[in-house]
C-alpha cells in the first residue's frame, strides 16, 4: 500500500464522536441530501460520514461506501449493523485504479469526497469516473484538510473536477477544510 494512505488506526480516530465537535457530519450534509437519494461516500473509512448520510437518505435511499482498505469497510459494516442502517449501506472494496462503480452510471444524486483526494493517484480519472455516475443536476461535495493540503493544491484538484465537466455551485465553509460544492450541469430539455 502506498505510504500516504491513512492506516486503519487513523480510521478509528476519524470515526470518533469527538470529531463531531469540529466537523458535524449531519450539519455539513443535510442541505444537500434528501430522503430517497442515492449517495456515494468515496474513501469512507469507518463511516464517520456514511452513517449520517444513511440517516438522511432514509429507508428508501441508498448509500454506497467505497474504500480501498478492507479493514475500514469491515468496521463500517459492523457499525452500520449496530446502528440498524445495514440495509441502506452497501460497502465496496475498490482498487487504486478504479472505484468499481460503473454499474451506478447516471444514478447517483450526491457524492462525498471528504479528506480523500490527496491520497489518490489520479484526480483526473477520479472525477471522470464520478461525473459519469452522477445524475445530471447531481451534486459533489469536495473537502480537503487544510493541515495536509495547500490552497494551491486544492485549486488544482478543483480544476481536475472542472475538466471532468463539473461546475462550481458554491464555496463552502467547513472547519479545518478547503471545501467546495460542485454539480453536474442538468441536461438541456
Ligand atoms: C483520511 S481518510 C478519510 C476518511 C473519511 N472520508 C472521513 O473524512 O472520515 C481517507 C480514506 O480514503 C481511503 N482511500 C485512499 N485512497 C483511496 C482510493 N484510491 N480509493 C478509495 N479509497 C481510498 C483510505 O483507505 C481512507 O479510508
Amino acid at each position: 500500500m502506498p505510504q500516504h494512505v491513512c492506516p486503519p488506526w487513523v480510521g478509528y480516530l476519524l470515526a470518533s464522536p469527538l470529531r463531531k465537535l469540529i466537523q458535524n457530519p449531519t450539519a455539513i450534509l443535510k442541505t444537500y441530501v434528501q430522503e430517497g437519494m442515492t449517495a456515494l461516500d468515496i474513501g469512507s473509512a469507518m463511516g464517520f460520514f456514511t452513517l449520517p448520510l444513511a440517516r438522511l437518505v432514509g429507508p428508501k435511499g441508498k448509500v454506497f461506501a467505497v474504500d480501498m482498505q478492507e479493514k475500514m469497510l469491515t468496521v463500517l459494516d459492523r457499525r452500520a449493523c449496530k446502528a440498524g442502517l445495514g440495509g441502506r449501506i452497501e460497502t465496496r472494496l475498490c482498487t487504486q485504479e478504479s472505484l468499481g462503480i460503473r454499474d451506478l452510471s447516471g444514478h447517483v444524486n450526491f457524492v462525498l469526497l471528504f479528506a480523500v483526494v490527496h491520497e489518490m493517484p489520479d484526480a483526473l480519472q477520479l472525477f471522470a469516473e464520478l461525473a459519469s455516475v452522477l445524475k445530471p443536476g447531481g451534486v459533489l461535495l469536495l473537502a480537503e484538510p487544510t493541515g495536509h493540503v495547500k490552497a494551491s493544491a486544492f485549486e488544482v484538484t478543483v480544476k481536475a473536477a472542472q475538466a471532468a465537466g463539473l461546475t462550481i455551485a458554491t464555496q463552502l465553509i467547513i472547519p479545518r477544510s478547503h471545501a467546495v460544492l460542485l454539480h453536474k450541469p442538468p441536461t438541456n430539455p
